[in-house]
């Protein structure tokens, strides 16, 4: 199945599901001082889940071209290293303002991968906010997952926000074991090790709270729903290989700069070189495209550090 397809069915079944599809908004986000760049799905919902803003509609899908190369999440440096790292990448996710809560967020998760993706549930693995009982029984007794493969995480990696302040909340992730053939050595496993075996596919965060400068936390007009799903990884995933560079989202641009530099992806010294480059491409073309020039202050530096990054490679 293409990524072209995922992306489809996802935004496809979410419809189904009487959800609004959006367009992707730009890379840069409109009217949002906190942000250099738009990095989730979310984002262009930020003033909908604070309530700030209302739409017609209480439930939306898109996939959402996203930048992680600052502030707080930020990705640069494992970029080419990991098999799932980007400067660039699309975010599929569905959002609920207001509407449904944690059971309908996982529910729909879960029969998107088992279902329309076909992945194996003995493979999954659920990852939950420690304090978080109520997504615990939620997986373990409505969706029948084996309680062993359920982990409980603390606040840095299971309570989701987007920025310094804004929207956030505790979430719950689901994760693919890729076998032992990924496994970076005996203490490997979820939240023990930073390896490709346990790949995180999709992110639920079950938006309560609003956070303001000082680190204040206040309930949202009503609990919400923000997910994000890697379209890449879950590319890799569905096609069958180890990596989202190998997937046919990446194939076509490395084949390219394999040919122009005469070296080969999988060549352990390069192969970084070639992947960062291929990365660096994709974020180059998408930030000029929605009106980025490299310069020397703000977005427009990043972009030139970006292409110096990938003009070194
Ligand atoms: N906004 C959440 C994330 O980026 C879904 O992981």
């Amino acid at each position: 199945m293409k990524g072209s397809e995922i992306r489809e069915r996802f935004l496809k079944y979410f419809e189904g599901k009487g959800h609004r599809r959006m367009r992707s908004s730009s890379l840069v986000p409109e009217a949002d001082p906190t942000l250099l760049f738009t990095n989730a799905g979310m984002v262009q919902f930020k003033n909908v889940f604070t309530g700030d803003e209302k739409l017609d509609f209480v439930r939306a899908v898109s996939s959402q071209k996203c930048l992680r190369v600052s502030g707080k999440h930020n990705d640069l440096e494992n970029v080419g290293v990991t098999a799932r790292h980007h400067t660039f990448f699309e975010m599929l996710g569905n959002f609920s303002f207001g509407d449904y809560f944690k059971e309908d967020a996982i529910f729909f998760g879960w029969e998107f991968l088992t279902k329309e993706m076909g992945l194996d549930k003995e493979k999954l693995w659920i990852t939950i906010f420690d304090e978080d009982d109520e997504a615990d029984e939620i997986w373990k007794t409505k969706i029948g997952v084996d309680p062993e493969r359920i982990v409980r995480m603390g606040e840095k990696d299971n309570f989701w926000a987007m920025g310094d302040t804004g929207p956030c909340g505790p979430c719950s992730e689901i994760h693919i074991d890729q076998g032992e053939e990924m496994s970076c050595g005996k203490n490997c496993g979820i939240g023990l090790c930073d390896c490709d075996r346990y790949l995180e596919l999709w992110n639920l965060v079950f938006m309560q709270f609003n956070r303001d400068q000082s680190g204040e936390m206040t309930p949202l007009p009503a609990p919400s729903i923000d997910t994000g799903m890697g379209l890449e990884r879950i590319a890799a995933v569905v096609q069958g290989v180890k990596s989202n560079y190998d997937s046919d989202l990446f194939t076509p641009i490395i084949k390219t700069v394999e040919e122009i530099a005469g070296i080969s992806n999988k060549d352990d010294k390069s192969g970084v070189s070639i992947r960062a480059i291929s990365d660096h491409c994709r974020s180059q073309a998408f930030l000029i495209a929605d009106g980025i020039l490299p310069s020397n202050e703000g977005r427009g530096y990043v972009l030139r550090r970006i292409i110096g990054r990938a003009a070194r490679h």
